[in-house]
């Protein structure tokens, strides 16, 4: 059968549709439900608005090479991203808005709204981290990523600090998607549902995953061991998000940790989730105010160059497991038979500064961003086993687009 790409030009108040390239017309036809020569209507959800997308195709008998279907609906498919235009009907898409399952991990200290708002103009879901800022702070953040896209973006808060008035700043700024990570959600999860946001939560374990479905989640972020950064469980990537996706029935599933391009995207899927949660990546991307002594190492580190620690850095934030670069900290704590906070070498040395010109003190859980000054490479320099294939800095608009192709050359969706 013919390969074929769907690919969207404007053409007054219709999109027609040419078929060419590499998606498989059989295999397209097939999964947006239409029988060959029908026409279908096809839901599209965007931003909690319903739009209908009427979709008319000639009998298969009629196809040529450039054959031509007419698609309604021209303000979905936005210019950004013109040259991927198949039709969406992967779960996470068509839950969350989104025209591709490529997800913006919230990276706390290192993200901004130009980053965020980067991704969702790419067509995916960029999450920003806000549980550090305080509810003016966290407004603000709302409010500038706001200005930047009018795209699906989430935001992100830390159920270890648990924080009543970052809630209700949530709901006074209108936010649509909330993603919880870390603990108990008390009563979050029914409030954000009754303010009529999205919720997507973080899960370690089938069992986790379970009852965050039970609670109202509208997703479930399946977070594998390989994940950069806070990693609460121990199972990889690829046992559990196949056991969360047998455990949650219709609930989309998005895979978490070490995936950094479209092959990693590609095994996802192929494993059952919807969509992909990526962070290390982004840390190369234009927008990431990554220090660049951080940014160095990481483009450096290979697959092999992460540890996952229980308490390493657990300044400020105790009892929270994390994985990061290798680094003189970390080496000499080792060197030292990984002594209990107290009896660590070089406690209480202050390793860097902030704009402020507050300290940070070795094993402290920090990020380093662009705006610290010191000694960068003692920080904890959160990072993914994915590390290994990040090689280049990039707009991140590129990164999405990249891990897109990447992940169509190998599977349909
Ligand atoms: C620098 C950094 C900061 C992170 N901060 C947060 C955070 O604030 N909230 C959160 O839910 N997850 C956080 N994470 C975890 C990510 O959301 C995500 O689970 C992880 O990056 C996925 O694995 P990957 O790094 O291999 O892509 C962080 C990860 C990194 C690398």
């Amino acid at each position: 059968m013919a390969a074929a790409r769907l690919q969207l030009q404007g053409c007054g108040t219709f999109l027609a549709v040419s078929l060419k390239a590499d998606i498989c017309l059989g295999r397209s036809i097939g999964s947006f439900g239409l029988a060959p020569d029908l026409s279908c209507k096809a839901l599209l959800r965007r931003r909690g608005e319903t739009k209908l997308t009427s979709v008319t195709c000639a009998p298969m008998s009629a196809f040529r090479s450039n054959q031509l279907a007419t698609l309604r609906s021209p303000h979905y498919y936005s210019a950004t991203y013109p040259r991927r235009g198949a039709i969406v009907t992967n779960k996470f898409c068509t839950r969350f808005g989104t025209n591709n399952p490529v997800v913006l991990a919230p990276v706390g200290g290192v993200s901004s709204p130009e980053l965020v708002a980067a991704v969702s103009n790419a067509g995916g879901l960029g999450i920003a981290p806000v549980w550090y800022l305080d509810p003016d702070g966290l407004k603000a953040e709302v409010r500038r990523i706001r200005s930047l896209t009018d795209k699906p973006f989430g935001v992100n808060l830390n159920m270890d600090f648990r924080s009543e008035a970052q809630l209700e700043a949530c709901f006074e700024e209108g936010v649509e998607i909330i993603s919880l990570f870390w603990g108990d959600t008390g009563d979050f999860v029914p409030r954000a549902k009754a303010a009529g946001c999205q919720v997507i939560i973080t899960a370690s374990t089938a069992e986790k995953a379970r009852a965050a479905v039970a609670l109202g989640a509208d997703a479930i972020c399946a977070q594998g061991y390989e994940a950069g950064g806070h990693v609460e469980g121990t199972v990889s990537t690829i046992a559990l998000v196949p056991a969360v996706v047998d455990a949650v029935g219709d609930v989309p599933v998005i895979a978490a940790g070490g995936i950094a391009d479209g092959r990693g995207l590609a095994a996802a899927l192929a494993l059952g989730a919807s969509a992909a949660w990526i962070g290390t990546r982004f840390l190369a991307a234009e927008e990431a105010p990554v220090h660049p002594t951080y940014r160095a190492q990481l483009l450096a580190a290979s697959e092999d160059d992460t540890d996952r620690y229980d308490d390493l850095y657990d300044l400020s934030w105790p009892n929270a497991p994390h994985r990061a670069l290798k680094n003189a900290t970390s080496k000499m704590w080792e060197a030292a038979g990984k002594p209990a906070l107290g009896q660590r070498p070089g406690e209480g040395e202050v390793l860097a500064r902030r704009q402020d010109g507050s300290g940070i003190v070795r094993y402290t859980s920090a990020s380093p961003n662009a705006a610290l000054e010191g000694d960068i490479e003692g920080l904890s320099m959160w990072s993914g086993q994915g590390v290994g294939l990040v090689t280049k800095i990039q707009p991140a608009a590129e990164i999405v687009a990249e891990i897109v192709d990447q992940a169509r050359a190998i599977v349909t969706f």
